[in-house]
């Protein structure tokens, strides 16, 4: 199939987490992370958040595909796909073993420092997510997280620290992973990674609410007060912002429908709208109000919103949603997730996970106009079994499907569209350990990594068909997507 050629200097490449890949979770001075408290799941049972780390309990992210000490030769195996880009995140552990000490950890310093020379050795640009899933379990359980605005100077120091050490290696940066994740402030995994909160049991709904408010707050004034030193340290950063984007859609025509999906979007991209804009949108504004919250916003907040706006949207696709006013009344809307049902035009990923390529096209049409900025795919791709056969190989032309029919959406809104995106950098390029599940059989990668969910494997990697395919599209810029 013939697509279409993208624009010079393109950004094709992957995209991974500091703490989804690395391992070494205590070495070399690293601190315990609210990911080192996650044991694993499955499709069907979620991940349980200890207290502190439980022994006898497998923890995923503690060993992960252990890069921290592979990252070398997977590196080459990136360069030899062609990657101009490789997305991953600074554990902010490694830096701030605790979150809230005054000086940095010199080895996790020197550990990116040597990261970034490797991709840089063959002209692979990093770019890099600053709090990615991995906040200091200590501002967790000392802190309450993000519901405390002391966290904010934490992690405007982490990121001060980063901008000035890696100033001259690294161009593009995120501050915070899908930040919108939090409107469904229900899900405790959720509310755990981004904003570091512990809800206590029995707490409602309403309580619950007002301090994701809260807490996102803070973090949107820790990333504008990041975005403004930022572009001191070094004028030419480009700064984003990172969202999961996903278009919704009313299940039927009614009115109703229609309705509960506007307001949906409205309360979902509240929290780019003010990455954006510096300001918060009237509508999240009111609702606020409405409901009595009363989250902490000084004069000066409203000031450092205005004056670290962001440079591009970086977002992760991997579906649409699609809700219906049957579940829940328009004006009843408090957490999304509660208002989605399945599309029945679909069809689901083995994790459920509705597979829509348009939406990938409608999602970048939408983000251009509602925010007028550059865009930049950091995210996308199929969760799947894969099985390694007896000789090494790996056949999953299901992904390559998948990967096909997205690209060739995404090239129809640059070049149909007039959409000015940055570049594609799919999720997982090499397989690691999931968010959502804690497992390692929900593969993503092009590099098959032998390592199972109960822990058990060599760590041997070996190339999946999807490698020589997505070598043959980055080369041909595109065109080439058979
Ligand atoms: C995004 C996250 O939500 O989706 C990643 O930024 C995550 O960290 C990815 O891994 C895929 O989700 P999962 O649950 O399949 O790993």
């Amino acid at each position: 199939m013939t697509g279409y050629t993208m624009p010079k200097g393109f950004l094709w490449g992957g995209a991974v987490a500091a703490h989804q890949l690395e391992g070494a979770w205590n070495e070399d001075g690293k601190g315990m992370s609210v990911a080192d408290v996650m044991t694993v799941g499955s499709a069907t049972k979620p991940r349980e958040i200890t207290n502190g780390v439980i022994p006898g309990k497998n923890y995923p992210n503690h060993d992960a595909i252990d890069f921290y000490h592979h990252y070398k030769g997977d590196i080459k195996l990136m360069a030899e796909m062609g990657f101009k880009a490789f997305r991953t995140s600074i554990a902010w552990t490694r830096i701030f073993p605790k979150g809230d000490e005054k000086e940095p950890n010199e080895a996790g310093l020197k550990f990116y420092d040597d990261l970034f020379d490797e991709c840089h050795k063959y002209g692979i640009e990093p770019v890099i997510t600053l709090s990615h899933f991995e906040i200091p379990y200590h501002l967790v359980k000392e802190y309450g997280g993000f519901t405390n605005r002391k966290l904010i100077d934490y992690f405007v120091r982490f990121a001060r620290v980063c901008f000035k050490r890696y100033k001259n290696k690294v161009k593009y940066w995120m501050t915070f992973n899908e930040i919108d994740n939090q409107s469904s402030f229900n899900n405790d995994f959720l509310m755990a990674t981004n904003s570091g909160i512990l809800f206590k049991n029995g707490m409602g709904d309403k309580e619950k609410e007002a301090a994701m408010y809260q807490a996102a707050h803070y973090e949107l004034v820790a990333s504008a007060l990041a975005v403004k030193e930022g572009h001191k340290i070094n004028p030419d950063f480009q700064i984003g912002c990172m969202i999961n984007y996903s278009p919704v859609r009313p299940l039927t025509p009614s009115s109703d429908d229609v309705l509960l999906a506007d307001k949906f979007e409205q309360r979902r991209d509240f929290f780019s709208d003010v990455h954006v804009n510096g300001e918060y949108p009237n509508a999240v504004e009111d609702y606020i109000e409405r409901n009595g919250y009363r989250p902490d916003i000084t004069e000066e907040d409203k000031i450092a919103l205005k004056e670290g706006t962001v440079d591009y949207v970086g977002f992760s696709y991997y579906q649409s949603t699609t809700v219906s006013s049957k579940k829940v009344k328009p004006d009843e809307l408090t957490d999304l997730q509660e208002a989605i049902v399945e599309n029945p035009t679909l069809q689901r990923s083995d994790w459920g996970w509705e597979i829509d390529p348009e939406g990938l096209r409608i999602s970048l049409n939408h983000l251009t106009d509602r925010y007028h900025k550059p865009l930049f795919i950091v995210e996308n791709g199929l969760g799947a079994y894969d099985k390694r056969e007896a000789d090494g190989s790996v056949h999953d032309p299901y992904r390559i499907d998948y990967l096909r029919k997205h690209i060739e959406q995404m090239e129809k809104a640059v070049v149909l569209d007039g959409v000015d995106l940055m570049g594609y950098l799919p999720w997982g390029c090499i397989d690691l350990v999931s968010a959502g599940t804690g497992q390692m059989d929900k593969r993503y990668g092009f590099i098959y990594v032998d390592k199972n969910d109960k822990g058990e494997g060599t760590l041997e990697r070996s190339k999946k068909d999807s490698f020589d395919w997505y070598k043959k599209v980055i080369e041909s810029n595109g065109k080439d997507l058979d």
